[in-house]
């Protein structure tokens, strides 16, 4: 029996969560040490089973929280001319669930590179992209699309809501420590409670929250700076301040704030949460991969519950 495989990776948000939301730019970074593989055997049937955390079964039977899955498998079958073929796939992952590290994403990209595989369809990034937002419009009502870029990228994406994706290059001596508070994020309610501060009758909150939310998207075009001229310390104290507006914001959390504050106090450059917040991960930027140990030994002891860390160089190549 034939068998497929196709990888796909999770990734951070460095900069420009929710102010993404307002047309802001973001720098997304693929996180390619957390990974997720689907692997697709030919039955000699027209039978579809699927095999993930959450369900085993035939596709057609998965409840509504597979309907993002279901919908992608219909187009690319009908798109690839492969209906009727029978087949069992399986996803294995070691992205965690709703903590903004891309997870559903990862999924999407995954089975759109298996089912080109079977196919025998070479797909670019634009369509790779275009097809995993069908399946994310479905799990994320309205995704921005972030996730989608950055998961079918190999290099750092520069995302600005509606304008044509890029990638960009540099290298850095830094290393990013990701750290998972280990609670699932509410993106829905905290992009909602966002707007809920912009749209504030109170003329000084809704101010304060525009104000916030273009500091914000200042600071991408910022970072992108940083990191092109390798302004690590700069590039750190970016973070701290995009942590500060994102906690004025509503969006941080008590378990976040702790994570922060370890990583700054066992000498992070900077940190930040990561994501929609109000829970889910932090990013924090240590200089060299001594103080990265450092660091993450001290953000497990403050309750990390898994941590990853990452050279912060970007090929800048698809
Ligand atoms: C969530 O990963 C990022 C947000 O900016 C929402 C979005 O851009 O869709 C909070």
């Amino acid at each position: 029996i034939q068998g497929y495989r196709a990888l796909s990776h999770g990734k951070v948000i460095l900069i420009g969560e929710h102010s993404a939301v307002y047309g802001e730019p973001a720098i997304v970074l693929p996180l390619h040490e957390a990974q997720l593989s689907a692997h697709l055997k030919i039955r000699n049937d027209s039978v579809r089973t699927i095999d993930c955390e959450y369900f085993h079964g035939l596709i057609d039977d998965a409840q509504d929280n597979l309907r993002n899955i279901q919908v992608l498998i219909n187009r690319l079958s009908r798109d690839f001319s492969l209906d009727g073929v029978g087949f069992d796939l399986s996803i294995t992952s070691s992205i965690p669930h709703a903590r903004g590290m891309g997870s559903s994403a990862a999924v999407a990209v995954a089975i759109i590179r298996v089912f080109a595989q079977l196919a025998e369809r070479s797909i670019n990034f634009a369509q790779e992209f275009e097809y995993a937002q069908i399946a994310e419009n479905i799990a994320h009502s309205r995704a921005s699309g972030m996730d989608s870029a950055a998961v079918a990228s190999d290099s750092a994406v520069w995302f600005k809501r509606d304008e044509t994706i890029s990638t960009f290059g540099f290298e850095t001596p830094g290393i990013l420590v990701v750290a998972d508070t280990g609670i699932t994020g509410q993106t829905r309610t905290a992009v909602s409670d966002v707007r809920s501060l912009m749209q504030s009758p109170a003329m000084s909150i809704a101010h304060k929250a525009f104000e916030g939310i273009n500091r914000l998207g200042q600071l991408a075009y910022d970072c992108a700076q940083y990191l092109r001229q390798c302004e690590l310390s700069q590039l750190g104290i970016a973070m701290n301040q995009a942590h500060d507006i994102l906690s004025e914001l509503s969006v941080s959390s008590a378990e976040l704030d702790t994570l922060v504050k370890s990583a700054r106090n066992a000498g992070a450059l900077g940190a930040k949460l990561t994501g929609s917040g109000r829970g889910g991960c932090i990013i924090t930027l240590a200089e060299n991969g001594d103080k990265a140990d450092t660091i993450s030994h001290a953000l497990r002891k403050s309750g990390a519950v898994r941590l990853w860390q990452v050279p912060l160089i970007s090929k800048g190549i698809r």
